[in-house]
Parts: C-alpha cells; structure tokens; sequence
C-alpha cells in the first residue's frame, strides 16, 4: 500500500490528507477510524455499487465498534441533480446525523461529487471520507475538493470545494468495473502525463495493455502516479486560480460532447478522449506541438479503445455549448492547449478562424 498526501496551504494545514492506494482497503478500517471524531457514520453508495461492497466495509466498521447506515441512490449521471441531493439531505436528518458525523461516499465520481457536496452543505459542513470505486474515480474526482451537481443548463454547475479527511482506493474494487467504465478511467490518466509528465506518459505507453487486463500492481502504480500528479497541482492551486485549470485539458470540448450527445450517452472519459485530439489538432494548428505528436496521443488513445474522432455536431453547436462552459472568461474562452508533449498551458487569444477548423474539420483528427 502506499500513501500520497495531498498538502494544502501551510496556514491550513490541518487541511491537508492522505490518499491511500492499494488492495483490499474495505477490509482494513483503520485507515478510516483515525478521521472518525463520532463511532458512527453515514454511507452514500448507489444500487451498483452498494451491493457489490458496502456490506464488508459495513461489518469491517462494526468490528471495531463504528455503527453505519447506508443512503442508496439509484446509479447513473442523470441522477446527479439537486433532487437527489436532497434525498441525501432527507437522510441525513431522518437519521439525526450531527456535525461530527462523518460521510463516507462509497462509488464512482457521481456517487463522490454528490456526496462531497451534501457534506460541504449538510449542517455547513461534515466530516467527509472518499472511498473510490471507479478508476476514474480513483485517479482524479476523489482528489482535490471539488464537489457538486449538475443543471440543466449545465454540467457541474452547482457546488462547493470540500476537501475530504481522507481517500482511500482500493484496487481490488475495479475487478467488477465494466470495461467501458475501465477505459474512460484510463482517459484521465493519460491527461496526465499529457499535460505535465511525460515520463508518466511513456510510463503509460507501455503498460496500457497491462492495465487493460486489469493487472493490479500496473493499475495500482497508474493510480499513485496519477494522484501524485493531482496532488501536486491542488497543492498550488487549491481555487483553480492558475495551474489547476490545465486538469480540463480536452474538458471544454468534452463536456459540449456530453451535453450534445445526452449525460450519460458519452461517458465522461470518452467525452475527454475526443476533447482532448480537438484541442491537440488545434494545439497543431497554432504552431505548438507537431502533427507526429497530434499521431502520438491518437495512438494511444486508439490503443486504450477510447473514441478519437468527435461527434460531428458542427462548429456551431460546440461553440454554443463551450460558451456556457466555467472556463469563459469575460466573454473570451480560455483552452487547455499543449506547448509540447507532457507540457501544457491555458490560451485565452485562440484565433477564433483556428477554433472554427479544429472544429468544423474535426474528421481530419482521424487521419493526422
Ligand atoms: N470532482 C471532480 O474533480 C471530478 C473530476 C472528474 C470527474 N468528475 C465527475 O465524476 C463523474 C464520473 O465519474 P465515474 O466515471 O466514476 O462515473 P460513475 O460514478 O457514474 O460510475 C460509473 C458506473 O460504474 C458503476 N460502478 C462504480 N464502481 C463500480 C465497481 N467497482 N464495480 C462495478 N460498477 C461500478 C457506477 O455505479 C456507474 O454505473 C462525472 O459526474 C464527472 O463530472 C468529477
Ligand atoms: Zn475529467
């Protein structure tokens, strides 16, 4: 097993925590019980994953004499929304949970940013514990604070930093992932090495089949790694006020995709894959990184089975949807671009001719 921290400004300090990574942490409660101040906790899980794990961490809790109770929401993107927000809210009360009650969210990225969100808000704040069960999950929602839901009109765009006491992933958990879900996970750890190591990245390349056949020490060191990189930058940029806005490369692109196709039809990682060879292409297009490079993540991409080619929506359509994306600044839009491999920076002057071919000829990212 091997830990991370991720260490927040020294003036908050008792902010800073651990994320633990390896097997069969459900099993071992004491990397939870240090962040218990009550002998009692909430556990938010969906009807996926609370059949397959909560029952363990459950009874591994009452071992050590840590009473639970299960709030179970019905699975899916769609259902990350205020009304079920509220149904944890019902919960909570019904159950008197109190300030010191902590929550433990317990599945994937939907399961955690909801979670997160009712423990920022519940009684102005709660205990909160992340228990990943999605490498997606794993390697990047879990870490770093950033909680919520979604609106209509708009993908996470209701919700609150909140840092959780602790994380804990458990590899063992992602043998009963699907291998669609597997690979949308795999998506965001390529973001890394994309945008600020490329060791990592050629790390990645070549152990991408190793990870697809799910070998627990690859997987395992894919997700330290992962972390280590996340940690870092949420360390410098708690608030997303600089370097932290480089963890949406292919994001904006991505979430015009999820919104145009339907939450859920694209998962989010996919969304990504494609986002990312659209920001690449135009990364090309403004004379940073080369076509060979433009090849290079496709071949990655395309090696990890995640899609490269981008819905076809017209340049209208993704400029409309990228409009009400966070990253508008004044009227202008900022994108993630790569300066070179393994080295990413934000661009608010994109010429807006450049946006418009990247994104009406959006096809030749297929043949690059
Ligand atoms: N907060 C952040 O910083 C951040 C970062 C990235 C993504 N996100 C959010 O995360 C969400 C996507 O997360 P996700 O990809 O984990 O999706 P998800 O939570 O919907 O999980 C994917 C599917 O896998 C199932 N599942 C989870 N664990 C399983 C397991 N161990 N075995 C079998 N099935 C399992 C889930 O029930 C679900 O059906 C999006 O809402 C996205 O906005 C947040
Ligand atoms: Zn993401």
């Amino acid at each position: 097993m091997k830990t991370i921290t991720v260490n927040l400004a020294p003036t908050l300090n008792e902010r800073s925590y651990p994320i633990h990574v390896g097997s069969n942490l459900l099993s071992q409660p004491e990397f939870i019980l240090p962040h218990l101040v009550q002998q009692r906790v909430a556990i938010i899980s969906n009807t996926t994953v609370a059949p397959l794990y909560i029952e363990k961490l459950r009874s591994k809790l009452e071992g050590k004499g840590v009473a639970s109770f299960p709030i179970i929401l019905p699975d899916g993107e769609e259902y990350k929304n205020w009304q079920t927000l509220n149904l944890i809210f019902d919960a909570l009360l019904a159950n008197r949970c109190e300030r010191n009650t902590a929550v433990l969210a317990l599945g994937g990225g939907v399961i955690g940013d909801l979670a997160g969100f009712a423990a920022a808000t519940y009684l102005r704040g709660v205990p909160f514990i992340q228990i990943p069960t999605t490498l997606l999950a794993q390697v990047d929602s879990s870490v770093g604070g950033k909680t919520g839901i979604n609106h209509p009109l708009g993908k996470n765009m209701i919700g609150a930093f909140y840092q959780p006491r602790a994380v804990l992933a458990d590899i063992e958990t992602l043998d009963t992932l699907p291998d669609r879900e597997l690979r949308a996970g795999i998506a965001e750890i390529i973001k890394y090495g994309l945008i600020r190591d490329l060791v990592f990245l050629e790390w990645i390349e070549r152990n991408i089949q190793g990870m697809l056949a799910r070998d627990a020490a690859i997987l395992t060191e894919a997700v330290e790694r992962s972390c280590a990189n996340k940690a870092d930058v949420v360390a410098a940029d708690e608030r997303e006020s600089g370097v932290r806005a480089l963890l949406n490369l292919g994001h904006t692109f991505g979430h015009a995709i999820e919104n145009a196709m339907g939450y859920g039809v694209w998962l989010h990682g996919e969304a990504v894959a494609a986002g990312t060879m659209l920001a690449a292409d135009l990364s090309h297009r403004m004379g940073m990184i080369e076509r060979v490079d433009v090849k290079r993540i496709k071949d990655l991409y395309i090696q990890a089975e995640l899609p490269v080619v981008p819905p076809n929506l017209g340049p209208e359509t993704y400029l409309r949807l990228m409009g009400l994306d966070k990253k508008v600044e004044g009227g202008k839009l900022r994108l993630v671009l790569l300066k070179r491999i393994g080295d990413a920076v934000v661009r608010a002057d994109v010429p807006p001719g450049m946006l418009i071919e990247t994104l009406s000829l959006s096809e030749s990212t297929a043949h690059a």
